[in-house]
């Protein structure tokens, strides 16, 4: 993984290397800074905010296909399945799936914040005391060993929802699947959340809520660069640009200065000119096909597709090709 990469994990880092990716990324041109620091508390919160944004219809679009099709995903992990999940979990779609599975023996969140990480399984236990919970602080981009829980499981299933892949760049997606394709075994499985590819209104309209909750998203990147890196970024002075890029399919977060200007960082002063763009975020939009086809490049093939009506999100179980 290069610093070059705006989007690869979503969870805390290290002090020091949020420090070295700040600084790596305003020393380069065009200057981009990797959207997994977009989630401190503050940004953890507008981000949940944001899914209750009327134009951002990914998270309800999604868990509407995973209720509606709850018992059939289900029956296609089958019995005694061990849940792992990347990223934090304790939502309303581990839960969903969770209760829908037969004899779920065991849930392994795998999440760097170890607040985030037992915050997912405090709730979790009480509700399902019957499943093993097994949390795991790690980097998921990174092949972890998986603790086994103490019954004896079918298989392995690897949960990944909210599009959450999208903002990795092709070849991370791809290496996050093979990842995921060591994971499973030989006979485990992947459930996978990705994002359709639909009107641009839509798409940017999804990324430009009225509410402005997505810009204040953005922009809380410098208040948070401001206060743990000592910066003096002046928000006043930056908006929030996202737009859908057709050829690469994807929607390209950038944070635009309005004026030449320079703000300084941990003491090293960065210019900026008027209109100058800097790379936050991808948020890459799939064909089935092309997701289809990035999975075999994976090792693995698509085995089920759930959608909505509108066809604008599907939840896809991959299993090895
Ligand atoms: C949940 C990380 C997939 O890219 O759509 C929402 C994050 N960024 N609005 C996405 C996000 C701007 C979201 N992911």
């Amino acid at each position: 993984m290069t610093p070059a990469n705006p989007a690869m994990e979503l969870t805390d880092a290290p002090d020091d290397e949020f420090k070295v990716d700040v600084h790596n990324g305003l020393a380069q041109s065009p200057k981009r800074i990797p959207s997994k620091y977009f989630y401190d508390a503050r940004g953890s919160e507008l981000f949940e905010q944001i899914c209750e944004q009327p134009e951002y219809y990914l998270t309800r679009t999604e868990l509407e296909v995973l209720q509606k099709n709850a018992s059939d995903i289900a029956a296609a992990i089958g019995p005694r399945a061990v849940l792992v999940e990347y990223g934090s979990g304790a939502g309303i779609k581990t839960r969903l799936l969770l209760d829908a599975m037969s004899e779920p023996v065991g849930y392994v969140p795998v999440e760097i914040s170890t607040s985030a990480l037992s915050a997912s399984v405090e709730s979790l236990a009480e509700e399902f005391p019957d499943v093993d919970m097994l949390p795991v602080a790690a980097d998921f981009t990174q092949p972890v060993d998986l603790p086994s829980p103490e019954q004896d499981a079918q298989r392995t299933v690897i949960f990944f929802p909210g599009s959450t892949l999208g903002n990795f760049e092709q070849r991370d997606a791809i290496g996050l699947l093979r990842t995921m394709c060591i994971e499973m075994g030989a006979n485990g499985s992947a459930i996978v959340g990705i994002d359709l590819k639909k009107d641009t209104a839509i798409l940017e309209a999804a990324y430009n809520d009225a509410a402005g909750v997505t810009r204040d998203f953005t922009l809380n990147l410098l208040t948070r660069i401001n206060r743990e890196l000592d910066g003096d970024f002046d928000l006043a002075q930056f908006e929030h640009r996202a737009r859908y890029n057709a050829l690469a399919g994807r929607i390209e977060t950038h944070i635009v200065s309005r004026i030449d200007q320079t703000a300084s960082v941990g003491g090293e002063r960065h210019a900026f000119a008027e209109g100058e763009a800097m790379l936050v975020e991808y948020s890459c939009k799939y064909s089935q096909e092309e997701f289809a086809s990035m999975a075999a490049k994976a090792g693995l093939r698509v085995v089920r597709t759930w959608m909505d009506p509108e066809r604008w999100f599907a939840v896809q179980m991959l299993e090895r090709a």
